[in-house]
Order: C-alpha cells, then structure tokens, then sequence
C-alpha cells in the first residue's frame, strides 16, 4: 500500500472510496460538511433518518453522491464527542482498513485525521491513520488458493495532509511493515514458520537493509556456550534450535545499543506436559514475542532510526519425544544457576533465561524481553494490554508512554522480591513453576534472576498478540509499543 498526500477538496477527488467521519452530536466537520455542502444536505439527512450511522466505529458506504467525484464515500461513524479520544481515534482508521479490505477498494482518500482528539498533533493523527488503516488491511492468504471473490487490498491511500507531513507517512510506513511482518510470521502454520524459517527472516534483513548484520547459533554452537535451559526445550524436536542475533548500527560503535529479545516457541505442545486438544493449533502463536521483535527491527532498519538495537530470538519447538527433557530434569542454565523442570510447559522462560544471559555481551542501555510467556497474564489483562513488569521505574513508564502514544497499551504488574519464594526447589536453585498465584508475576520473578544488575523489563503479550476463536490470527503487538519505544530513544 502506498501512501501519498492531497490537499485537495474531497469534493473533487477522483477517488474509489472517500472515507470521511461523523460524530453522533456534533455538526458535520471538514471534509464531511463539504461532502454535505456538494449533495445539498444529503448525507446529514441519512444521517438524521438512520441510514448513515454515527455510532462509533459503525460503517456505511454511500455510492454515487451528487456533487461528489468519488464513486464511494465511507462513512465512520464517531460516536459521541465527549468520549471521542485516541484510542477511538484509532479504532475507526482501524475500521476503515478493515471495510476497505472487505470490499473491492484498490485506492481511497482518508480524511479521518482531520478529525479533532485532544491532546494529540497532526502529525500523530496522520501517522496513527496510516498506521492503523495499513495494519487492519492485512489478510492472511499465504497458504490459501486465490479465490475468485477474494478482493484486492488497497493499493494507494492517500490522506488529506500537506506535503509538510510527509516525514509523518514515512514512519507510518517504518510502522506497518513491522506489523505486517509480525501479523504474517504469528500466522504462518508451524510446519513452515520454524526455528530455521526465522532464521532466514532474520537474515533476509541482513540482505535487504543498511548497517544491519545477523547472526544465527545453531545447537553445537549454543552448547559451547553452556545454553542448556534452551536447548533443553528443544530437544525433542526434529527441527533443531536457533539463537537468532541481529545487529542494527544506527549510531557510533559507542553507543551502548538497545536489546531486544523476543520468545520464538514456533509450535508449543507443551512436550511430555502435553497441553491438551482443544485450541492446541493455536500454539502456533508462542513465538508472538519473536515475530514482535523481528518486525520491531525491521521497522527500525527502514527508518533507519539513529539508535543502536539488538535483537535476539530465542527459537525453538517444544515437542514430546523419546529425547524429550522430563520434569524432574535438573538444567544448568548458561549463567551456572540451576532450574528443576516441573512442567515442560513452562518452557517460555527456560529459552529466555539463556537468551536473557547471552544479551549481557552486549552491554545493553535498556534489555527488554518480549513473550507470549503466560495464560495467566489472559486472565489478568485479557486481550487488551501488554503485561509490562519492571524494577526500573523510568523503563516501564517509558515502555508505558510508548503503549499509550501507538494506541498498543501495556499495563504494570509488581515484580517484587515477596514473590521470588514461590520459586524456592527442593534439588536445585529455583523450579521452573511458581504455582496457582500470580503465575504472570512469578514467570518474570524466574527472568529476573538472569538480569541481575541490567535494566530490564519484561513484556508479557500472550494476551495482546492473538486474537483467540473464530477469527483466530496475529495481531502483531505489541509492535506499536516497541517502535515507539525506539522512536523515543531516537
Ligand atoms: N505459551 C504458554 C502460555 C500461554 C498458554 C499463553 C495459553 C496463552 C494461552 C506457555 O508456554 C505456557 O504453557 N505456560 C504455562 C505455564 C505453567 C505450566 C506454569 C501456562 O501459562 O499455563
Ligand atoms: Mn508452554
Ligand atoms: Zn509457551
């Protein structure tokens, strides 16, 4: 999709679809009073006798207005005006992006992000358009046959700005592609995206993008290195673990780099703590973190943001297996501690823990973990928010203000020392469970003890990057929050 600028009336746009907004309890504004102004009062009548609805998020889609050179108009509805702020905001250019996808519209013009939200500039109204309305026009098709009444998506959205916010479209575009890439990898069947498959991702943006370098561990490689926690988890699995290291250098040599580490369980079946049946095919998610980091590079890498970024993956299979790892099996974690596997299930943090221990090479100014580590953090947050658990207060608001600012919400648990005990095990230096209790908590309480004296956070997103039941598929956060993150750094 490309995105172009046009100040132009909408009025004369010849467009296929104008999408225009209107509140419940407010005049027509902008671009949407003009549209009325051209079909003499037309659209406000519709609105009037309830054919055009209002109502937040509610679409309609008008054909052949007169006085319009458009052959659609778009209506998204607002809501009411009081209630109206950016995460409504972003919820109707979401919705917008989805109708375009919905119906056969190869080119619109988008003059939502003339609509007012408080507190916001337009340059954040425009690039949150671009953002929302790229993003939510994605459809899965990889591993589908084309089909007849499937539509195109759109090719051309253009925005009523001036060419003075074009840097605003260019960090649009960074954006959705880290995204779309994280949409794509999370939805991928397991049997292609693997460990090696995110491999080649990884090393595809060493191809295509400047001052960027990768580096990929296979299992020899990580046993020198002492990774037994990680290679653990893979061990009974065909397809072999990788330890995926990307480089970024946006900055001097100097500059101590931000880390990235991202869970990429390509498939979890939870290995001989076999999960059961039901929704076992969605497992295919766990390695949501994964794909958020790789697609939060590769929108750095295109902005070529000046900062320095490390991302590393830590992906494997979880299978059960004649070489499979037991519970009651006793790991030395590269950093020497010792884990006592009670459930292989809670695999998440045994990949981590390693991963987590090799990012300290690089002496990183922030070390943020990113991973779909928990079903408890579904029950505390449900599908909303990130869970965001850090002992560094400035890093978590940071990471806060980021989720806020992309409309990719993250949410503060604790992660105090009171919950370390849970950990406590009879035949080694802690167990790999911490019980009924504040699961999500205990899960960065084992992190925590592999990123001693770093500044580090933790990302629980099992809740936030997949949509679970009929329209299953990947939502690709918390990419907002992470480039936003960036951005700020930069
Ligand atoms: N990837 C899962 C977490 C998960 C499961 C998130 C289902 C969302 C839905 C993780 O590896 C896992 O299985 N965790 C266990 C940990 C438990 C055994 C301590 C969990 O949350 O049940
Ligand atoms: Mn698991
Ligand atoms: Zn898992």
């Amino acid at each position: 999709m490309k995105f172009t600028l046009d100040t132009s009336l909408a009025t004369g746009l010849d467009t296929s679809c104008l999408v225009i907004g209107a509140f419940e309890d407010a005049p027509l504004q902008g671009s949407a009073k003009l549209v009325d102004q051209a079909c003499a009062g037309l659209l406000q009548q519709l609105i009037k006798s309830g054919d055009v609805s209002t109502h937040w998020k509610d679409t309609t889609l008008l054909h052949g207005l007169n006085g319009v050179n458009a052959e659609r108009i778009l209506v998204l509805g607002c809501g009411e005006i009081e209630k109206f702020n950016t995460v409504r905001y972003d919820r109707i250019c979401s919705s917008a992006g989805a109708f375009l996808r919905d119906h056969a519209t190869t080119s619109a013009h988008i003059c939502l992000n003339e609509i007012e939200v408080s507190q916001t500039t337009d340059y954040w109204r425009l690039r949150q358009a671009a953002v929302s309305l790229k993003s939510a026009n994605y459809r899965y098709t990889t591993t589908k046959a084309p089909k007849d009444d499937d539509n195109p998506p759109l090719i051309s959205a253009s925005f009523n700005a001036g060419a003075d916010m074009q840097a605003a479209l260019e960090e649009a575009s960074g954006i959705a592609k880290g995204y779309l890439r994280s949409k794509e990898l999370g939805n991928l069947p397991p049997n292609i995206c693997n460990p090696a498959y995110l491999a080649e991702i990884a090393q595809g943006f060493a191809g295509s993008y400047k001052n960027v370098s990768a580096e990929i561990l296979d299992e020899d490689q990580m046993a020198e290195l002492g990774m037994t926690a990680l290679l653990a988890v893979g061990r009974g699995s065909k397809n072999g673990s990788k330890l995926i290291i990307l480089n970024y250098q946006g900055k001097d040599e100097e500059t101590r780099p931000i880390v990235i580490v991202g869970k990429g369980i390509t498939f979890d079946s939870g290995g001989l703590s076999l999960k059961p049946g039901l929704n076992m095919e969605q497992m295919k998610f766990d390695m949501g973190g994964a794909a958020s980091v790789l697609g939060t590079f590769e929108a750095c890498a295109n902005m070529q943001l000046p900062i320095n970024l490390i991302c590393i993956v830590a992906a494997a299979e979880n299978m059960p297996d004649g070489n499979a790892y037991r519970p009651g099996d006793v790991l030395t974690s590269m950093s020497g501690k010792t884990i006592e596997v009670l459930n292989t299930d809670a695999e998440g943090r045994l990949v981590l823990c390693d991963a987590l221990t090799y990012s300290q090479k690089f002496n990183p100014a922030a070390l943020i973990d990113v991973a779909t580590l928990t079903g408890a953090a579904v029950i505390a947050l449900g599908h909303h928010a990130s869970i965001i658990m850090s002992k560094h207060d400035d890093l978590a608001e940071e990471l806060m203000n980021a989720g806020n600012t992309a409309v990719d919400r993250g949410w503060r648990l604790p992660i105090w020392d009171d919950y370390q005990p849970q950990l406590k095990s009879v035949f080694a230096d802690m167990k790999n469970v911490g019980g009924m209790a504040a699961g999500s908590i205990t899960a960065g309480c084992f992190l925590s003890r592999f990123t001693e004296g770093q500044r580090w956070a933790h990302i629980d997103c099992a809740g936030s990057t997949w949509i679970w039941g009929g329209d299953k598929g990947s939502t690709g956060r918390p990419v907002g929050l992470l480039t936003q993150y960036l951005i700020n750094q930069a």
